[in-house]
Parts: C-alpha cells; structure tokens; sequence
C-alpha cells in the first residue's frame, strides 16, 4: 500500500528534526508491524496531509510503548526481529522510545485540539493498562472483568483514539467510529491472546505459549480454569517453564473444553458490534474487512 509508505516516510521526516543520527539508525532498526491503526485512520479519513499525520503520531507512540513494553517484558525479538533492547541495551530501547514519544507529542501539540486530547488521554490509559498487566501477573487471575479493563486500556485505547480521531478530522459520528475502534482493538488483543496457544514460535515471531509462563491469564485461559476437570494441575502449571507434555495438556484441554472456540466466539461477538455500530456509513465494507482479516489473522 502506497499511503503506508507515505506514513513511514512522515515518521522519517517527524525523527529528522531531532538532528541526531543515532536515532535514524534506530529508527531503521525496528521492523514494521501491521500498521493496523494507520490502515484504520486512512480508511475513516482518507488519505491527506492531516490524515498522513496522525498515523505518523499513532504509530511512534505505538513503537514507543513497545520499545518500553520490551524491556518490561525482557523480550529479545519484536515482530520476528532482534527487539532494540536485544541488539543494544534496555538503556537504548527506554530512551529512544522516550525520543520518539516526545517526538510525536510535539507535532500532536499542533494538530487539532480535540485530537491532541484524545491521543493524549489514550497514552495514559495505555501505560495505565501496562502497569495493570504487569500487576496481575502476581497471582492467578480469575476475573474476566479485570481482563478486559486491562486490555481496554492497554490495546483498545490508542485504536479507539485513532479511530475517533480520524472521524474527528473527517467530519464524521465520532461516537460510531470510536466504538468501532475500541471494539477491534479489544477483539485485536483476544485474538493476539488466542495466537499464543495455536500458532509456533516461528508464525509467531516470538516464542510460542509464553502468556501463561509469563503469569499472564489470558481468555482463553479464563474460560479453561473455569471448566477444566483439574483444576489444580491447571494452577500448578501458572508461571511455569513447561515441558513438551504439560503444554500438549494445556492445547487439549483447551480443545476439549471449548475453551478456545469459545474465546474465538467472543472476539466474533465484539467484532460483530463494532460492525453494527458503523453499518450505515458510507465506508462500512472496508471497515467490515479490517475487522475480517484482523480475527481471521494466524500472526
Ligand atoms: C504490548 O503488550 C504492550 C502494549 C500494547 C502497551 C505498552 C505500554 C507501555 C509500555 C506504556 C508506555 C508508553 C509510552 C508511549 C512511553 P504485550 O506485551 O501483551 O504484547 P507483545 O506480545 O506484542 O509484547
Ligand atoms: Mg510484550
């Protein structure tokens, strides 16, 4: 898609101004993701030098938060490539995130000011939602409640943000697109929780089954617990390093109690809103097949 690479040479020129070379060659170093959030704020708002921006900006706070969210999460590949903390030092990906971070924030400051308030409001959320994910790997989570809120504010806000502010530079129901975008993007990270059970490392680009390892109780994880037979062997089983055979009893039980299907079903029926809320609008189909091939996607 040409206007993709219109955004990522804008986020070229938006680094440029910091006059310091360093950080072009870090900025060459990280690999381009799915550019979800910018296909999604083009199809709202077309494609103009409004529009071009804003994914500009969405997009190098989206790598900011994942230059963080690596060193955090003691990642070493991001998206099938060494991540910044791998190839440098945690030191590296923290301040480069926060010159990218900074960066997009200072031409958000002269963009549309209810868009500069909803861009901003939604990085909160999302460290918010950051903070309430690392928290919850403290023990065994069994509240749905608190797995939505969390992957509300850690995934969904900045979608919603892109989203609504999209139709805000375009003119349109805002309230329509913004439940659009906060719906794919909670239906974005069920199917991202989902992915880490079915698919390999290598389809991955990142180790495989690693939510549960991590402490993360993930969807489908949630509905397993509470229909699984062994419960405890489950339990035993959180924040461990598993062997060939515990990870097949996972996959199985998973299968057997519908467990995954059913996670599958749910991302659906959140998908299937975010469509209804936008059905009359005159770019319903291209929003109906954002949201087909995010929840039909296998990385
Ligand atoms: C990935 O989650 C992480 C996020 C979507 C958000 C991370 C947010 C912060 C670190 C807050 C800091 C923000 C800024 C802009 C400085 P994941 O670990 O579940 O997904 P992964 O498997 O892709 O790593
Ligand atoms: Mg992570």
């Amino acid at each position: 898609m040409e206007e993709l690479e219109e955004v990522k040479n804008k986020i070229v020129e938006f680094v440029k101004v910091c006059n310091h070379e360093k950080s072009l060659e870090l900025l060459d170093k990280l690999a381009t993701g799915k550019m979800l959030r910018s296909k999604l704020i083009l199809k709202i708002a077309g494609i103009n030098e409004e529009s071009i921006k804003l994914c500009a900006v969405v997009e190098m706070i989206h790598a900011a938060s994942l230059l963080h969210d690596d060193v955090i999460d003691e990642a070493d590949t991001r998206r099938g490539q060494p991540s910044v903390n791998a190839l440098y030092d945690n030191k590296t990906s923290i301040m480069f995130g926060d010159i990218l971070y900074s960066r997009a924030f200072n031409e958000l400051s002269q963009m549309d000011k209810k868009v500069a308030y909803h861009v901003s409001n939604a990085v909160t959320l999302l460290s918010i939602g950051e903070m309430l994910d690392v928290d919850l790997t403290n023990s065994f989570n069994t509240s749905y409640e608190k797995y939505f809120d969390m992957i509300y504010k850690k995934t969904a806000s900045l979608i919603e943000a892109s989203a609504r502010s999209a139709a805000i530079i375009a003119g349109l129901d805002v309230d329509k697109y913004a439940l659009y975008g906060k719906n794919l993007g909670l239906a974005f990270q069920m199917i991202d929780d989902i992915l880490d059970i079915t698919q390999d490392s290598a389809t991955l680009g990142k180790p495989a089954m690693l939510d549960f390892v991590e402490g993360k109780v993930t969807i489908p994880y949630l509905l397993l617990h509470e229909r699984v037979e062994d419960k405890a062997k489950l339990e035993s089983l959180y924040k461990k390093e598993l062997t060939q055979e515990e990870s097949s009893w996972i996959k199985e039980q998973m299968i057997k109690t519908n467990a995954l299907n059913d996670s599958v079903l749910q991302a659906k029926t959140i998908g299937n809103e975010a469509i209804q809320a936008v059905k009359d609008e005159e770019n319903s189909q291209s929003l109906v097949m954002i949201m087909k091939a995010m929840i039909e996607r296998e990385f």
